[in-house]
């Protein structure tokens, strides 16, 4: 799927190189994009905009050979794995023509990814997660493993989750069903009793489907570039929508974020889907830590329109 549309990209690159008569221009516009796909996660460092809620976390205490310690608790053999694709290519679907997965083959597409993950056949990222760890609640190493895995029918995400002070790992996943316009986002916790389905609490960070990757700090990754390379992937997705199951609801949304310096990507029928009160979390985060928006820093009159938005009543 990934080969298809990159060969599309620089085809149509070509295309356009060839018709305006100039393809030196279009190879080097190829290059730039192959480049990027390997440029690593800029470290996350506050910019001070007055946005968090809590002081930023720098985790003094928790060294890199901690975290390494504490990520192997997983079991050393299924991480840091040596990697040539950051998606682990899945078997193709066993039904023909398929439109619209069911709801049993989202589940089994969940639990393969487990299966893989625990025989040490995937590719996962091992990290600090920034957003959860900066959590007003949590404020402690978030520990993440994160893989990604495809056929032409779906992505498949898988994240093997814990505090630095739980025991045991949680198990949560997304899969994507590609088979439908728009394309669907299906959320779960893989429990002993098998995947349930859950809406409410992950929209409250995952607004617009899988997140990119961003580790609370420079040296809380184990592979960079495959931090780089699987997030990438994560940018590259569909636009899609969620699903919610009829016991985990859309939860109240709060008031439409319609600031024109974020509705030019986030917006219904944008590049990214609308961004609500209700996501004041990620965004209060991602916007301190200088991620977003992407391409610039917010001016002071800006950084206060935004934060007297997210104060306001919903
Ligand atoms: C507090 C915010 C938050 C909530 C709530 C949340 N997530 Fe996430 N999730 C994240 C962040 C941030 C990442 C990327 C982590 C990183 O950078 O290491 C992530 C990553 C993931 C991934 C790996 C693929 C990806 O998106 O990068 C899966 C799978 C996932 N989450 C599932 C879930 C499910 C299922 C729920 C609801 C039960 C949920 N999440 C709720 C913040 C959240
Ligand atoms: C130029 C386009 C662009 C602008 C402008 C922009 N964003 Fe984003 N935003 C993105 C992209 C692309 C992603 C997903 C990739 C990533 O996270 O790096 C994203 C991700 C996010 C996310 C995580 C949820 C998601 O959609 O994946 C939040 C929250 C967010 N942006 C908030 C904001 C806020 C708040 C503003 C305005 C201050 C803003 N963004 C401006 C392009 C943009």
């Amino acid at each position: 799927m990934r080969r298809v549309i990159l060969f599309l990209t620089r085809a149509s690159f070509w295309l356009s190189g060839w018709v305006s008569g100039a393809l030196l221009c279009a190879a080097a516009t190829v290059e730039s994009s192959a480049n990027q796909a390997t440029k690593l996660i800029a470290p996350a460092v506050s910019t001070g905009t007055g946005l968090l809620l809590e002081p930023a976390l720098t985790l003094p205490e928790f060294t890199r050979e901690k975290f390494a310690a504490a990520m192997a608790t997983v079991g050393a053999e299924k991480i840091r794995r040596p990697w040539t694709s950051p998606v682990v290519t899945l078997a193709p679907h066993p039904r023909a023509g398929v439109r619209g997965l069911t709801e049993a083959e989202v589940k089994s597409y969940m639990l393969e990814a487990r299966r893989l993950f625990d025989r040490g056949e995937a590719a996962p990222v091992s990290d600090v997660g920034l957003i959860s760890t900066q959590e007003d609640v949590i404020r402690k190493p978030m520990l993440n493993h994160i893989a990604a895995f495809s056929n032409s029918v779906v992505r498949v995400y898988l994240l093997v989750q814990k505090t630095s002070t739980d025991t045991g790992w949680s198990h949560f996943s997304i899969v994507q069903d590609l088979t439908v316009t728009p394309v669907l986002d299906y959320y779960a916790e893989l429990t002993a009793a098998g995947p349930r389905f859950e809406g409410t609490s992950c929209y409250k960070c995952h607004s617009s489907g899988p997140l990119a990757i961003h580790p609370a700090r420079e040296d809380l990754v184990l592979d960079a570039p495959l931090a780089a390379a699987i997030s990438q992937h994560i940018a590259e997705q569909p636009r899609s929508q969620f699903v919610f199951p009829k016991d985990s609801p859309k939860p109240p949304t709060g008031e439409k974020l319609t600031l024109k310096f974020c509705t030019r990507c986030h917006d219904d029928g944008g590049e990214r889907d609308a961004l609500y009160q209700v996501h004041a979390h990620p965004i209060r985060v991602l916007v301190d830590f200088g991620y977003m928006p992407p391409n610039r820093r917010l001016k002071p009159e800006e950084i206060a329109e935004l934060k007297a938005w997210l104060e306001r009543k919903p």
